[in-house]
């Protein structure tokens, strides 16, 4: 899915996550907690997802409001990960200028042979955020451009007021 943030003083910034799972909260996706990304929620905690099926002619937004999921939570999904996702989670200082390509690949090799016996520990930097929606927009394409869109708003925290919105 796509993620918007945007700074404290508006400046928005683009990228693909992986949607991990999703509950009756909310939308939960994984990353560094010292990324880009990951700065700006933190000056700003409301986000904007985003999810495109071309063939389908169909694309859902969400607007809602990212918050850190629990270390516990975080941990369940990353000991399912295989161990050279753990690994590069350690030696991945996301969004971080670096000098060459070389200097991952050592930073990699350094936590494989630090972390050769056992299991990989979770980085205190890395962990899941869950979106919690205010905003759908359903949107699908029709001809003649008279594409169909459904907004669901919530209200009062619980029921949600559908409207359609002209194409
Ligand atoms: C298909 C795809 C899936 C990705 N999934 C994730 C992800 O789940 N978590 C993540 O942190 N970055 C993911 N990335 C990398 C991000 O797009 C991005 O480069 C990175 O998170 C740094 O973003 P930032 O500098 O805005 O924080 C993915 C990229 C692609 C193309």
């Amino acid at each position: 899915m796509s993620l918007a943030t945007a700074s404290a003083q508006g400046e928005p910034s683009l990228r693909t996550v992986l949607l991990k799972y999703f509950d009756s909260q909310g939308f939960i996706f994984f990353t560094n907690y010292k990324s880009y990304k990951a700065q700006q929620i933190a000056e700003n905690p409301h986000v904007a997802l985003l999810f495109f099926w071309s063939s389908l002619e169909r694309q859902v937004k969400i607007r809602g409001k990212a918050t850190k999921i629990s270390t516990a939570e975080s941990l369940k999904y990353f000991i399912t990960r295989p161990r050279g996702s753990q690994l590069g989670a350690w030696c991945s200082e996301q969004s971080s200028v670096i000098s060459s390509r070389q200097i991952l690949e050592m930073e990699f090799e350094e936590v494989r042979r630090k972390f050769a016996q056992g299991e990989v520990p979770l980085p205190s930097f890395w962990g899941g955020y869950r979106v919690v929606p205010h905003y759908f927009e359903f949107w699908q394409g029709r001809p003649n451009r008279l594409h169909d869109r459904f907004s669901y708003t919530i209200k009062d925290g619980k029921t949600w007021n559908i409207q359609r919105l002209a194409p």
